[in-house]
């Protein structure tokens, strides 16, 4: 199927149904790893709001909940590599075992930042859950990512979550950007 949002046509990629089953598996392995410990998990608005929720649904252990936003993309479909803030940030860290869920880490400018603002607080752990990771594109290890749901070529995703140009974060499923091979 193809959809298309402004100037741009993509195709689906990922099922709803295979994104669920793979968050399923996530929750399973998080419910193992952090059995008998109260972790804080941390959306990143606003792509992660319906991953969060699907995965949230498959953690069974008490866990406390809340959202940031980073202010960096601004909507573009390149990284402009400008972070400027977290917004949020209200729980108190300190000895608490963080996992930070993220839809995509695709430089990992973003993230990158965000470790460096919540290691401030001193949590006892940290760890990534990210649903989507382009490998190709990450430009330097960033070794809390512990959780991916899957690992994508270098191309623009949208849907479930994810956005072109502030559009197309409802899709149930996510679409990859298929460039015209007629353009140069
Ligand atoms: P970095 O490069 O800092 O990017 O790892 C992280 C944030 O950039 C957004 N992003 C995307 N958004 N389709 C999107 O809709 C994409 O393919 C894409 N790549 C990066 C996203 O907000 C992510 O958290
Ligand atoms: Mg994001």
């Amino acid at each position: 199927m193809k959809v298309q949002i402004e100037d741009k046509e993509f195709s689906c990629f990922l099922e709803y149904e295979k994104i669920k089953k793979r968050t399923r598996l996530l929750g399973i392995q998080l419910n193992v790893d952090y059995e008998n410990r109260v972790p804080v998990f941390i959306g990143v608005l606003n792509g992660s709001f319906l991953f969060m929720a699907d995965l949230m649904k498959e953690v069974h252990v008490t866990a406390e909940m809340s959202f940031i936003k980073v202010s960096s993309y601004m909507g573009q479909d390149t990284s402009s590599g400008v972070v400027k803030s977290v917004i949020g940030l209200d729980i108190d860290l300190k000895g608490r075992d963080v996992i930070i869920v993220e839809d995509i880490v695709d430089t990992g400018i973003t993230l990158s930042f965000l470790l460096d603002v919540i290691k401030k607080h001193e949590p006892a752990s940290i760890a990534i859950c990210t649903l989507l990771l382009k490998p190709q594109s990450l430009q330097h290890e960033i070794e809390e990512i512990a959780y991916v749901g899957f690992e994508i070529p270098n191309e623009f995703v949208v849907g479930y979550g994810l956005d072109y140009k502030g559009l197309g974060r409802n899709l149930r499923d996510i679409y990859r950007f298929v460039p015209d091979p007629t353009d140069t």
